[in-house]
């Protein structure tokens, strides 16, 4: 069993609207972001560092972060241990020939644990690599986090594994284009007695002969599905809220149901 390590968490999600290609400004502007949040977990959106409409692969390549070569990830290390802020982000992720849509997980310590999504949506098949990884919980000073990377949100399996292996908060790098998740998430956050902290973008790209706007409206969600913070569809936002992991641990949503014991897998068999 991994330990609990924190009481109360002020956990945010910095809503803003990455420049495409620019990743120098875009990282810049993250810096502010975490140097002025005074936050102890912060989560941002999904390809934060680099926007989201690639034209191609190539371009996705070009764009991508390396996790042990780069000045970029090394930056998120030194600024997450002199903040004392454990800091999540999504960006694009080159190993070797392979290109990954990835969130970073980075703590104050320098410990980093990535995650690659797994359910690429739509154009994203062709510009990404799947993640060749399941999801992994990993314990921190701030309490148990999972990740997922938006698409991932209307696989409710996922959400659910990271809860059978102890998540207490899912931080949720997301570009939504739709306004499905959202409301969506109060499943997540129920089904499974999680935080869930879905961190959008906002803004419109016009690439690749399409254009698509981000959906915005951030929100942290409590346990028994309560917005504990929500941003605005369209600003650029830090929204907080001031949590307590551990009360994710008590899973009997009435004295006679525990919401995981309970489960009848015999009865769900061919899930796979
Ligand atoms: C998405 O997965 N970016 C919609």
């Amino acid at each position: 069993m991994i330990s609990d390590v924190s009481e109360m968490t002020n956990a945010g999600c910095v809503q803003f609207c990455p420049a495409f290609g620019e990743t120098t400004a875009n990282i810049a502007k993250m810096v502010g972001f975490i140097e002025n949040a005074d936050l102890d977990l912060i989560v941002f959106p999904e390809l934060a560092t680099s926007g989201y409409e690639f034209k191609n692969r190539d371009e996705a390549f070009e764009l991508a972060l390396e996790l042990d070569n780069g000045a970029e990830i090394a930056q998120f290390k030194n600024l997450s241990a002199d903040t004392d802020t454990v800091l999540v982000f999504g960006f694009a992720e080159r190993s070797g020939e392979k290109v990954y849509n990835s969130s970073a997980l980075i703590e104050p310590d320098g410990s980093v644990t990535v995650y690659r999504k797994i359910h690429l949506f739509d154009q994203e098949k062709f510009r990404f690599d799947p993640g060749d990884r399941p999801p992994e919980v990993k314990s921190t000073k701030v309490g148990r986090i999972g990740m997922l990377i938006c698409f991932d949100w209307i696989f409710p399996e996922v959400t659910r594994k990271l809860a059978l292996d102890g998540a207490q908060l899912i931080c949720h790098p997301s570009n939504l284009v739709l306004d499905l998740c959202q409301k969506s998430m109060f499943a997540r956050s129920v089904e499974n007695c999680v935080f869930t902290l879905t961190c959008n973008r906002t803004g419109t790209e016009n690439r690749a002969g399409r254009e698509l706007t981000f959906t915005g409206g951030s929100q942290i969600l409590s346990t028994r599905g309560k917005t504990l913070a929500v941003a605005s569809a369209e600003g650029e936002e830090v929204i907080s809220a001031a949590i307590e992991p551990k009360v994710t641990d008590d899973k009997n949503l009435t004295s006679n149901n525990h919401i995981l014991k309970d489960r009848r897998p015999e009865f769900y068999k061919g899930l796979e």
